[in-house]
């Protein structure tokens, strides 16, 4: 049975996990049909923006205990056991995390995977994987760290602590909160904000913020002027500037 749900509603993808019984745990299963369908996504010229939550009370749980717990070192490092969230990762374009409840461990790490994470006020995020004798293995210890710096990773990654959604939208986890039974229509009318550009301004926008988490300030500075200044190769930038003159909406082609 299939785990992970996609719907198209105009060119926002909607990706919902759907193992509400295991409160979303991500199983091998979940990483495979998630890093396909992502791939998918980044190559459809249709779609511009994706939003993923959670089916029921989680986003997700953490990676699915009860299948890793029997692996050995071996089989994980043999066979990447890990290398569909690279894939995720590597989507180019922007990825709405509405996470409706649970981000524990590797669903607190898929969060971060993406560009904006929509908080409902009922979300809950933490890092308790030291509680099972392990990390965070998901990129949580670096993700986490230059998202709300050190003095806040270390307390969560270290005690395991949960976060409720206030808190994680006053250390800057999360971009926006909304109340509960609002989030998909916060998370939906962000990526429709973000759709009605055009896709080169989108990833290029995605690209170099990403960028400059790894970059250097000199190196991050030049980078993000040769894409500005690639951009002016567009129909998009010509019909933009020349729309803003013309005091009437932008018609954006993606070109
Ligand atoms: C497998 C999980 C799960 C998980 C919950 N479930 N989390 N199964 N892996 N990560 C299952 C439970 O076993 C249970 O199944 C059902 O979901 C409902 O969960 P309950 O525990 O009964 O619910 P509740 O009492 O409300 O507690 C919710 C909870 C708790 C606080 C979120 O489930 C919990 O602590 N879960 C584990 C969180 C965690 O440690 N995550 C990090 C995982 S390690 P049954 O069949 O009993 O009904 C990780 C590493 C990432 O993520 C890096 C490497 C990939």
């Amino acid at each position: 049975m299939q785990i992970v749900d996609f719907e198209q509603k105009g060119r926002v993808a909607v990706v919902t996990l759907n193992r509400p019984e295991a409160l979303n745990a991500l199983n091998y299963q979940t990483m495979t049909e998630l890093s396909a369908l992502i791939v998918q996504i980044d190559r459809n010229p249709e779609i511009a923006v994706t939003v993923i939550t959670g089916a029921g009370r989680a986003f997700a749980a953490g990676a699915d205990i009860k299948e890793m717990a029997g692996r050995d070192v071996a089989d994980m490092y043999l066979n990447d056991y890990f290398a569909g969230w690279d894939a995720f990762a590597a989507c180019r374009k922007p990825v709405i995390a509405a996470v409706n409840g649970f981000a524990l461990g590797g669903g607190c790490e898929l969060a971060m995977m993406c560009d904006l994470i929509i908080a409902s006020d009922k979300a809950k995020f933490g890092q308790p994987e030291i509680k099972l004798g392990v990390t965070p293995g998901m990129g949580g210890s670096i993700r986490l760290t230059k998202a709300i710096g050190k003095a806040k990773a270390m307390d969560m990654v270290l005690t395991g602590r949960m976060i409720d959604a206030a808190e994680a939208d006053r250390i800057g986890l999360v971009s926006r909160v909304a109340p509960h039974d609002e989030l998909m229509t916060v998370a939906m009318e962000a990526a429709e904000t973000i759709a009605g550009y055009g896709l080169p301004a989108i990833l290029a926008a995605k690209e170099m913020v990403g960028r400059a988490l790894e970059l250097p300030t000199t190196e991050g500075v030049r980078f993000e002027r040769r894409l500005f200044t690639a951009l002016f190769a567009t129909e998009d930038q010509k019909e933009g500037m020349a729309a803003f003159a013309e005091k009437r909406p932008p018609q954006f082609k993606d070109r």
